[in-house]
């Protein structure tokens, strides 16, 4: 997709859809796979660039992935097999790279230095650092940001009550806890997503990791969610995304959508690898506006963009709370969300943490600047299949850092 794209109103979207491997248990699976004895078949392995990311820095450790149609095989290297890397780790665009690893390098018998692209070297690290060091770690930020170096040490246990509501700062201190002498114990007032505990109990834990099993990743929520709301939004629509992945904690944006009146349902298939299974339908039907409190956000945290686009589709006015993290993302997506509502005719602001919309918008099209963020470019593309365009974007092609055929999928169903 060339750097500029221009998308306009779309007909009806209809069939069934299998969105790629969920990006938060990819990163799970090949982190703790290599970490683990014995070899993890991992299938439906998100082929986004996040996951990839994770993947090279493994890789220059020492860790080994073997690929074959469709099924990677994670050798585990067990939990002290990892080696010095020969250079610094690049994590690309991906803070759970960065932030898992810091974790995984506090505890070892080298230094590493990690490094991530503009985006991601704008993003705070300290939140994961402060708790580290509390164990023993040896980690130095550049004021507080990337390039971070972590200098291997011995590690103690510690209880630690989680001050922001970040999954990533409670796996980097759950995974230096593997390292650390005497138990490691997070509180996490939040409830953010639970994959890392999920994925050290499916590999064994407590006791030895053992990965001796196979693993099919289901699909991502984040990325079904672009689907649901295009059909929900886009007139004679129906739509089913595929094996979901439908952990509790991530079911947040669906929840919303109900409640906003959305024709979506969602059905448990069954459990796999610890993780809850099943589809989701979505069929085209009116919106009312919605009111969110700041305790629903870490459930949906990724999904507020799109959950933005629908609001201005509803009729009356919107009010999101609590959404100060969205700041410290990809780009900081509260602005960004406002000022591309703003762009496409509709009426949105940012009013301190929370982000108020009016619809229904009068739309008359415009251009998104997506700073790079894939769920920015794709929460508008959506927009523009919905009839907000034409919409042109500045960077569609940062789809590929969670969903690189994103594209290519919304134009199977009809788009
Ligand atoms: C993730 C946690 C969330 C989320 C990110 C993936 C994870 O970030 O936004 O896309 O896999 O743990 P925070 O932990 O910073 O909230």
């Amino acid at each position: 997709m060339s750097a500029k794209t221009v998308l306009g109103a779309r007909g009806p979207l209809s069939g069934s859809v299998q969105v790629p491997g969920d990006k938060s248990v990819g990163h799970r699976a090949l982190l703790l796979g290599a970490l683990a004895e014995g070899t993890l078949s991992v299938r439906g392995l998100s082929g986004g660039q996040d996951v990839a990311s994770t993947r090279r820095c493994l890789e220059a450790m020492g860790a080994s992935f073997q690929e074959s149609a469709g099924l990677v095989s994670v050798v585990g290297r067990g939990l002290r097999g990892l080696k010095a890397p020969a250079g610094p780790l690049d994590c690309g665009n991906s803070g759970t790279t960065m932030r898992l690893l810091m974790g995984v390098l506090s505890g070892q018998a080298f230094a590493a230095e990690l490094f991530g692209d503009s985006s991601l070297s704008g993003r705070p690290m300290e939140r994961v650092a402060a708790p580290l060091r509390l164990m023993g770690a040896d980690i130095a930020t550049t004021a507080g940001k990337p390039p971070v170096t972590v200098r291997g040490r011995a590690l103690k246990g510690i209880r630690y009550k989680l001050p922001v509501p970040s999954a990533q700062v409670k796996s980097a201190v759950l995974l230096a806890g593997l390292y650390a002498e005497g138990e490691t114990q997070v509180e996490d007032p939040f409830g953010t997503r639970d994959h890392t505990e999920r994925m050290l109990a499916f590999l064994g834990h407590p006791g030895p990791l053992r990965s001796d099993k196979a693993l099919t990743v289901p699909g991502d929520p984040s990325s079904a969610a672009f689907f649901a709301a295009a059909a929900v939004l886009v007139p004679g629509s129906r739509l089913t995304l595929t094996r979901v992945l439908l952990n509790e904690g991530r079911l947040g944006f669906f929840t919303a959508l109900k409640e906003m009146g959305g024709r979506v349902s969602w059905e448990r298939g069954g459990v796999h690898a610890r993780e809850t299974v099943g589809d989701v339908t979505a069929v085209h039907g009116p919106l009312k506006p919605l009111r969110l409190a700041a305790d629903r956000v870490p459930g949906l945290v990724d999904e507020v963009p799109l959950l933005a686009v629908l609001c201005a589709f509803a009729d009356g006015e919107s009010r999101l709370e609590g959404l100060a993290e969205l700041r410290h993302k990809e780009s900081d997506r509260l602005a960004g969300t406002a000022a591309a509502l703003t762009a496409l005719g509709a009426e949105a602001r940012a009013d301190g943490e929370a982000l108020v919309v009016r619809g229904p918008a009068r739309w008359h099209g415009g251009r998104v600047e997506t700073f790079g963020d894939h769920r920015l470019a794709m929460a508008f593309a959506v927009a523009a299949l919905a009839g907000a365009g034409p919409v042109e974007l500045s960077d569609a092609a940062c789809a590929a850092v969670s969903y690189p055929s994103f594209f290519k999928d919304l134009t199977a169903a009809g788009a």
